[in-house]
């Protein structure tokens, strides 16, 4: 005899290498707010509606809180055997409120009921990832105020380019971040819908009231067809990618601070607390924080990648292939969260050297375009002057200096329209600051910039207000 909850037309116990293989609980157990929260607006519902007795759903609802309890208190009694989080907070339930417990599970099945938990449980993580961001966010944008004046090699190619302003540079990432979190709010729209009512695929025969669970549970709607309800798991999907888009995101910042801790760079100097030494080489300052991240990012994008494989021509409705949905989910959730944090803990308490990136300025000829901008102002067309500054450069290579420190005859040799007015031209303050066009680098522009953030970062998250 099978002592299952499903157990009744088995006649055979399940073999215990076959609970070891199919069981969930060793990882949705995560789930359990979640599938509390769900069960006591189903009993709830249920009693609302007349199908069990009001008596009977306050019941329910109070041994629901007080398995919560025991499971925040480490009494729990957790038992594989019961497969996943719904079969053991049920069971549990049932034991403390007796027979009355059996009715938990009226016009419900897990089918419905792992959608709900895990969509609350997706919906609260992207909340978490969207307020983490924000903070991110605004670290940036105190790093970029206290770094207004400080210039550095933009790069294209990872080579020096034009040079732009440090505050100009971090802000970049904060319009990454501040994407992101709409991103995430965009998607959590879709995933916070109820799929409760659904039961196993088809709907139910009891008169349920699938908005008033939505409504208890602040999700934004209800399910429109039982099939899609139990078997769709895009809303995870999109989490996935919004949280690979992070992950990202992060990473990209990480290469540049591995690049600029480099003593050839020298560009930042990591705090002591984010940085690991070597175990042989006495000198080492590593940055292995951002190493990791830039890591980790190769694991949120295989998350991505699993569950969409999981899906890949998996036929309506529910498969049991689906209860896989939850490990991705739970790594990238885990990952992104916890490098959201540490990345702004790290960067508030990195120290940016101004005076090397200074120093970087003179070498790679990063003010040529405006040697070519000066010269196309004068008449000269731009392709005609982008040659002329090529063989100022090439002089300038040969000398070993820098465009600004040829002589007005070396440089009127190349044109005689070239006057003494071009070395304020080549000045590199000066190229940074005639950029305040829209999204450009002059100081203008960046304080726009700033102006424009902080009134984001002010206002307030949906679910916030
Ligand atoms: N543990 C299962 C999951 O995560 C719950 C749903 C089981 N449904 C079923 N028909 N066996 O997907």
């Amino acid at each position: 005899m099978s002592d299952k909850p499903w157990g009744g037309r088995f006649k055979e116990r399940t073999s215990g290498a076959v609970e070891a293989y199919t069981e969930s609980i060793s990882f949705d157990g995560e789930l359990y707010a979640q599938d509390i929260a769900g069960s006591k607006a189903h009993a709830r519902m249920l009693g609302r509606q007349g199908v069990i007795s009001p008596s009977e759903a306050e019941l329910l609802i109070s041994g629901l809180d007080q398995v919560r309890t025991e499971i925040e208190a480490g009494t729990f009694p957790w038992r594989q055997e019961l497969e996943d989080v719904h079969m053991n907070i049920e069971t549990r339930l049932t034991e403390i409120v007796g027979e009355v417990g059996k009715k938990l599970h009226t016009g419900r099945s897990r089918n419905d009921q792992v959608c709900l938990d895990f969509r609350l449980y997706v919906s609260d993580g992207l909340r978490r990832w969207a307020v983490l961001a924000r903070k991110l966010c605004g670290v940036y944008l105190e790093q970029a105020r206290k770094h207004t004046d400080v210039l550095l090699p933009g790069c294209t190619h990872m080579q020096p380019a034009q040079p732009v302003s440090l505050a100009h540079h971090l802000l970049a990432y904060a319009w990454m971040f501040k994407r992101d979190v709409e991103r995430i709010l965009d998607c959590e729209k879709r995933v916070r819908i109820s799929p409760l009512g659904a039961a196993a695929l088809a709907g139910t025969t009891y008169p349920l009231d699938p908005a008033f669970v939505a409504e208890q549970l602040g999700m934004y709607g209800t399910f429109s067809n039982s099939m899609d309800a139990v078997a769709d798991r895009d809303f995870a999907l999109e989490a996935l990618f919004c949280g690979a888009v992070i992950m990202a995101h992060l990473s990209r910042f990480c290469e540049e601070l591995v690049w600029w801790a480099n003593p050839q760079f020298g560009f930042v100097t990591l705090s002591d607390a984010h940085s690991t030494g070597s175990s042989i080489m006495p000198q080492k300052k590593n940055p292995d924080v951002a190493e990791i991240m830039r890591g980790k990012t190769g694991r949120a994008y295989g998350n991505l990648i699993n569950l969409f494989t999981t899906l890949k021509g998996l036929p309506l409705t529910y498969n049991r292939d689906l209860q896989e949905d939850k490990i991705p989910f739970l790594d990238t959730d885990k990952t992104v969260q916890n490098s959201l944090a540490l990345m702004a803990d790290m960067l508030a308490a990195t120290t940016f050297n101004a005076s090397r990136m200074r120093r970087a300025l003179s070498a790679g000829y990063l003010n040529a375009t405006e040697l070519a901008d000066y010269l196309a102002s004068r008449g000269i067309p731009f392709r005609e002057a982008h040659h002329i500054t090529g063989r100022a450069v090439a002089l300038a290579e040969e000398k070993g200096v820098g465009l600004e420190d040829l002589s007005l005859e070396e440089l009127r040799s190349l044109s005689p329209l070239i006057e003494n007015d071009v070395y304020t031209v080549l000045d590199y303050d000066t190229a940074v600051r005639r950029r305040n066009i829209h999204g450009g680098t002059g100081p203008e522009s960046v304080s726009f910039q700033i102006r424009e953030l902080e009134a984001w970062l002010s206002s307030s998250l949906p679910w916030e207000a």
